[in-house]
């Protein structure tokens, strides 16, 4: 049994809530794309956890995966790991090693493209951790995989052929001074260690083969979705976008796990109750038209701690999106949706959500397949009934039922709408403040 969480949005929809309290059932939690570019923080026994890379099953006694994937900085794996040690936990951690490696001039490279497009205002606004670059060469095939840090010749090799071509790229292309990211010498020496270190420890797999034995041997699989679908590589708002592919399919591809696998699971979507961006692209329902909206997307920032966890970027605030969650839900496949920050919303004066977008005077359900059209859109906003703040720990430990009616008339507004069941709502920040109506493992 496979059970697959997907961001349904632009990222950062609670998604390690979802995956902390139903990874609990899990034996094995997998991340199949990106790299930390993906912040999480995981609340265990009191102790709070700020990650990037590893899965957060590991802070919990699972294997957490790097799936292939995956894109690894092995400084922020190891990082990671060490702070994780030094506050007493014992991680267990498999790295793919067909995975690609982040490597010091992919950093480079992410940070001065993005200082060129921001000339023109055309940055994407990454989080600077050389996810782009990383994916770029391994589609260039001239990526450094994880399996080619345990062997220095073949790491020398692989070094020899790219490093010249990025030195070459920040000083002809861009007109900059290369620095230590292009030293062979340097790289190999520092990398080659991190391979030392990954085979001394055991950590590097081949994650199709140690998925396949380890379901073979009745374990729980949980796939961990980073990033959303609407900055999904292919179904997202390109250029607007992160590298890989956070959406469901993403999950076969970038473990190894056959699709009949991830196809018999549960994927379940995570939806925030509004919606949030960090970064640069069109979002037809942001709250930003007047100063009355602008502090309604305040109060709600402040409320949702809408702050990025990597960059601390104050995040923009909108209107839930429902074209966009339209397009998630039939993109994905879900069998069910968890809704989060319900809270949040309480105690506003008014309530809306776009329930379309109009664009050339028509009316549409669903995200255009251009970025320009999309940013053309209007909102067709609708209004619903607001909800009182309640004593949200008191609905977490009665269940459904305990929701205002509004809320829960909200819920059933978007269950209609995607043709897909709540399986949970999020009222706090942590996994007890989580209203279970369906157990995906169950
Ligand atoms: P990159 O993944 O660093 O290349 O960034 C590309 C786009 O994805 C930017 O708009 C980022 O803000 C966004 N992004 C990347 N990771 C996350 C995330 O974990 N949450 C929300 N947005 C993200």
């Amino acid at each position: 049994m496979t059970v697959t969480i997907v961001g349904s949005q632009l990222g950062d929809e609670g998604k390690g809530a979802l995956v902390d309290l139903w990874g609990g059932d899990a034996d094995v939690v997998v991340r199949y794309q990106g790299g930390d570019n993906a912040g999480h923080t995981v609340v265990e026994g009191g102790e709070e956890y700020a990650l990037s890379l590893v899965p957060s099953g590991a802070v919990r006694g699972k294997v957490g995966v790097l799936g292939n994937g995956c894109v690894v900085n092995p400084r922020t794996l190891f990082d990671e790991l060490e702070t994780l040690r030094e506050r007493g936990l014992d991680p267990d951690v498999r790295v793919a090693e067909r995975a690609h490696v982040i490597l010091p001039y992919h950093r480079r490279l992410d940070s001065v493209e993005e200082e060129t497009k921001a000339e023109s205002g055309d940055e994407v606004g990454t989080t600077g951790r050389g996810i782009g670059p990383t994916y770029e060469d391994k589609a260039g095939r001239r990526g450094v995989r994880v399996g080619d840090l345990l062997d220095p010749a073949v790491l020398r090799d692989r070094l020899e052929y790219v490093v010249p071509r990025k030195r070459a790229a920040i000083e002809e292309v861009y007109g900059l001074e290369a620095g230590e990211e292009c030293d062979v010498g340097a790289l190999h020496e520092e990398f080659a260690e991190f391979g030392r270190r990954l085979r001394e420890e055991g950590m590097t797999v081949d994650c199709s083969a140690f998925l396949h034995e380890r379901r073979a041997a009745g374990d729980a699989v949980m796939f961990e979705g980073a990033q959303g679908t609407l900055i999904d590589v292919d179904h997202g708002s390109y250029p607007y976008v992160t590298s890989s592919n956070p959406t469901a399919g993403g999950a076969a591809v970038g473990s190894g796990v056959g699709p009949t696998v991830t196809g018999r699971g549960e994927v379940v979507g995570v939806v925030k109750a509004y919606l949030s961006r960090v970064g640069e692209g069109p979002m037809p329902t942001e709250l930003d038209g007047d100063r009355r909206e602008e502090a309604l997307a305040g109060d709600i920032r402040e409320k949702g701690s809408e702050f990025g966890t990597v960059t601390g970027r104050p995040r923009r605030i909108g209107w839930l999106d429902v074209p966009m969650l339209r397009h998630a839900a039939r993109t994905n496949g879900y069998t069910g949706v968890a809704v989060n920050h319900v809270d949040v919303l309480a105690g506003l004066d008014e309530l809306r959500v776009g329930h379309a977008y109009e664009l050339d005077g028509e009316e549409l359900r669903t995200v255009p397949s251009t970025t320009e059209r999309w940013a053309e859109c209007e909102p067709v906003l609708r209004e619903l009934e607001p909800w009182p703040a309640v004593d949200w720990a008191a609905v977490a430990e009665s269940g459904y039922d305990a929701l205002p009616d509004a809320a829960a008339d909200y819920l059933e507004y978007l269950e209609a709408q995607i043709d897909t069941p709540v399986y949970a709502v999020g009222v706090g920040p942590d996994r007890e403040r989580t209203v279970v109506r369906h157990d995906p493992w169950a």
